[in-house]
């Protein structure tokens, strides 16, 4: 087998699992990382497919026509991943969020999303169940996915011109299927649906005011992301991204705003709202001001690989000890291990210095 025949995906790094104790303590639900950040989100990525080809996550000179893709038993089964969701929710896991790729287009999610409703925190409450999706599938699932058990989406869409989203996407999807997935989302119960959008300079930036405009007082939230450097495909430069800060002054010359308490410790959208009671949107600098020090996400990849940063550049391979018969003590002391040994943040080191370092597509780890 030649290197290119590897699946591009199966080359990411592997970091070596913690060894754990024979008779490992019991999860506690409270669990802590070198910076006293607690382990509170799981993100689950359920495919590296995706039906579009946005430019800044997945470009098409990169993945063509023959880009090799994870095979299918590479990929973790429903009953895998709601055992190990069931081990992160001992350790304190609230919320669970299912990304991709396009986790819609994983045969049969709804199936997945209705073992996971079914896992109680310990004190009982069910977890917060979410997914992020492109929307393109939405109108004709959502109300499966809210009869599986779903809670609340939050749908991508990177500007109201159907031209301008057309060439985002790469594939000419057009602009009012998703707005209707928008619409199904939030009539099935699927509420509050938030939008993100990430704003390109010069791509996009021109999509900033008529997105504010068409989701006021729609009930829905709209979050600005700056564009992020993550993996090594996209062609990020730092004159590409347009600060949160001017996303603020440009909305707030039209429509003014303030800014709101957060909802919950950690998050990450800044809230601002509209002083004319329209509602509120949110601000997402990872890049201008980074969020590392309230970072509680942990990552599970499509494969099983678990990833302590978006930026991380090896995972530890959770599925080998899935399917090398491990039992969940010794599989729940392991991601303790893991998480207690974390020190990542990114973003709060981004330089020059770290520009050159080893890190993974968003498609295959989430965003
Ligand atoms: P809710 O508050 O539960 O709705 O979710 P959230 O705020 O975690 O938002 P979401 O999962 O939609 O994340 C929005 C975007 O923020 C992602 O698509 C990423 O672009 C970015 N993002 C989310 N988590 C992280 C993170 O840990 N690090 C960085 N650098 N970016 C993140
Ligand atoms: N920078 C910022 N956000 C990104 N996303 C994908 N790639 C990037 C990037 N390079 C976002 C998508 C979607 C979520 C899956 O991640 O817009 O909302
Ligand atoms: Fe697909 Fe989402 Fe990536 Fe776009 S941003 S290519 S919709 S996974
Ligand atoms: Fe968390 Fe890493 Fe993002 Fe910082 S860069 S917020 S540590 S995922």
């Amino acid at each position: 087998m030649t290197d290119r025949d590897v699946p591009l995906a199966e080359q990411r790094y592997a970091a070596p699992v913690p060894e754990v104790p024979a008779r490992p303590d019991a999860p506690t639900g409270h669990l802590l990382d070198r910076r006293a950040r607690r382990l509170h989100d799981l993100r689950i990525s359920v495919t590296d497919r995706c039906n579009f080809r946005c430019t800044y996550c997945m470009p098409k000179s990169v993945f063509g026509a023959d880009y090799a893709f994870l095979p299918h038993a590479s990929l973790l089964s429903f009953e895998e991943i709601a055992r190990v969701a069931r081990l992160f929710v001992a350790h304190g896991v609230e919320k669970i969020r299912l990304t991709g790729g396009e986790p819609l287009v994983r045969r049969d999610v709804e199936r997945l999303i209705g073992m996971l409703a079914q896992i109680a925190t310990p004190s009982g409450a069910p977890v917060d169940l979410t997914l992020t999706t492109n929307g393109s599938l939405l109108a004709r699932k959502a109300r499966a996915l809210r009869d599986a058990g779903l809670q609340r989406v939050t749908v991508s869409l990177d500007a109201l011109d159907d031209t301008v989203f057309r060439a985002m996407n790469d594939v000419g999807f057009p602009v009012a299927d998703v707005l209707a997935g928008i619409d199904a989302a939030a009539e099935a119960g699927l509420r509050p649906v938030k939008v993100n959008m990430v704003v390109k300079r010069g791509v996009n930036e021109d999509q900033i005011l008529p997105m504010a405009e068409r989701f006021r007082h729609s009930g829905h939230i709209l979050r600005f992301i700056e564009f992020m450097d993550v993996g090594t495909s996209n062609g990020w430069r730092l004159d590409d991204v347009v600060p949160s800060g001017e996303v603020a002054r440009r909305i707030g010359e039209r429509f003014p705003i303030a800014p709101a308490e957060p909802n919950y410790h950690g998050e990450v959208a800044e809230r601002w709202r509209y002083l004319d009671g329209a509602g509120e949107i949110g601000l997402i600098s990872s890049v201008t001001q980074p969020f590392c020090g309230g970072c509680t996400r942990a990552r599970l990849s499509t494969e099983g690989k678990l990833y302590t940063c978006l930026f991380a550049g090896s995972g530890y391979d959770l599925r080998a000890l899935l399917r090398g018969g491990r039992d969940d003590a010794h599989i729940a002391a392991a991601i303790g291990a893991i998480w207690r040994a974390r020190d990542d943040r990114y973003s709060e080191l981004r330089s020059a210095d770290t520009a050159g370092l080893r890190r993974i597509e968003m498609s295959y780890i989430g965003g």
